[in-house]
């Protein structure tokens, strides 16, 4: 298989483009053939030394999703035949064109969507809805208030707040990241003053959940602009983890705050985030209200500069390595 893999810790020093054997497919996995990997947060924070692959999973081979063909099905898996399209999640080496995962972290991919759309969904779209519609519980009618929203998962978490009926307001740096955010059915505001917007285009009420996709220095506004009863979803904090809170707000508001990560579940909470995953977001695929964003696919052997692109600003949607070029 052609494989990314980090020799180490540290800057993209440590990236290496390699050749190595498939991946032996067992008995309850299959193994995929993927044309494209997605690159993630994580993948950034794994090379940096920050973010180990859980047990279990391939050390030196980042990598948290996988999407591509059936190419082998082990003796105990049923439901899946070689050929089939699948996605799902794995805890590391997913950033390869050969991944063997558990049979119940995958699931079949709508037929609507192509061989690089699909590299871009799993992850992202599974960490949004089960942060905004499992955890959080955002009903019809409510204010989801979503940061980083032209990224990767809150592009994801736009669209799905906007096909559940919410009203959402996205945040964004730049102007583009905002046409984005717009295109997909939401209110796009600046980074510049949030919190004071957030309440002016609610009437004041604030928002019913905010997921939080940059971190520390957001979250004293998060608590000035959640509504009554809301709920904060700590997700993502590149942007830093630790922070000072205003413990009155929180009560008078009587506001919750959850924090939530996906690589390191149990198996069988992971099956249970994708299966919700896929009675409630497959539909809205075949249906074209959900649809995967691209940034940018990278050849596989330029994963430095995909990762650099990753790490930079300006990005709308998802980064991809390219195996089939
Ligand atoms: N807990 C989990 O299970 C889980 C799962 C997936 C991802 N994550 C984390 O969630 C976060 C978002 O993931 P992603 O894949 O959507 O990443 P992404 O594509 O890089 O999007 C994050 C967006 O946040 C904004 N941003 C980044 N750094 C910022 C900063 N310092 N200040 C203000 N805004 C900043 C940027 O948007 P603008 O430039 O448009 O402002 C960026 O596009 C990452 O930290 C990732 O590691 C967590």
């Amino acid at each position: 298989m052609r494989c990314v893999v980090y020799t180490g810790a540290g800057g993209n020093e440590v990236v290496s483009c390699e050749e190595r054997p498939d991946p032996v497919c067992g008995d309850e996995e299959v193994l995929i053939h993927a044309a494209f990997a997605g690159l993630n947060g994580a993948d950034v924070s794994q090379r940096n030394g920050h973010y180990p692959a859980p047990p279990g999973w391939p050390a030196d081979i980042p990598g948290l999703e996988v999407a591509g063909v059936v190419q082998e099905v082990g003796a105990k898996v049923r439901g899946w035949q070689v050929g089939d399209r699948a996605w799902g999640l794995v805890g590391g080496g997913g950033l390869a064109d050969r991944v063997a995962v558990h049979a119940s972290c995958v699931t079949h991919v709508p037929s609507r969507l192509d061989a690089r759309e699909i590299a871009a969904v799993p992850e992202v779209f599974i960490t949004a809805h089960d942060a905004v519609a499992s955890q959080a519980g955002l009903r019809p009618g409510e204010v989801l208030l979503v940061h980083g929203a032209a990224g990767g998962v809150g592009s994801a978490a736009v669209q799905i707040g906007v096909a559940l009926g919410a009203t959402v307001i996205g945040v964004s740096r730049h102007a583009e990241g905002r046409d984005a955010i717009a295109g997909w059915g939401a209110t796009a505001i600046d980074a510049e003053g949030w919190p004071e917007r957030v309440l002016e285009l609610t009437g004041g009420r604030g928002a019913d959940v905010i997921l939080e996709l940059v971190g520390a220095p957001n979250v004293p506004g998060d608590i000035q602009c959640i509504a009554r009863r809301g709920r904060l979803a700590i997700v993502g904090i590149g942007a830093g983890q630790k922070v000072e809170l205003a413990l009155r707000d929180l009560m008078t508001k009587r506001a919750t705050v959850f924090g939530t990560t996906l690589r390191a579940r149990p198996l069988g909470e992971k099956i249970d985030a994708i299966s919700r995953f896929h009675a409630e977001c497959g539909p809205l695929f075949d249906a074209g209200r959900l649809n995967p964003v691209i940034d940018r696919a990278f050849p596989w052997n330029e994963a430095a500069d995909a990762l650099a692109r990753m790490e930079g600003p300006g990005k709308v949607g998802k980064v991809l390595l390219d195996f089939a070029s």
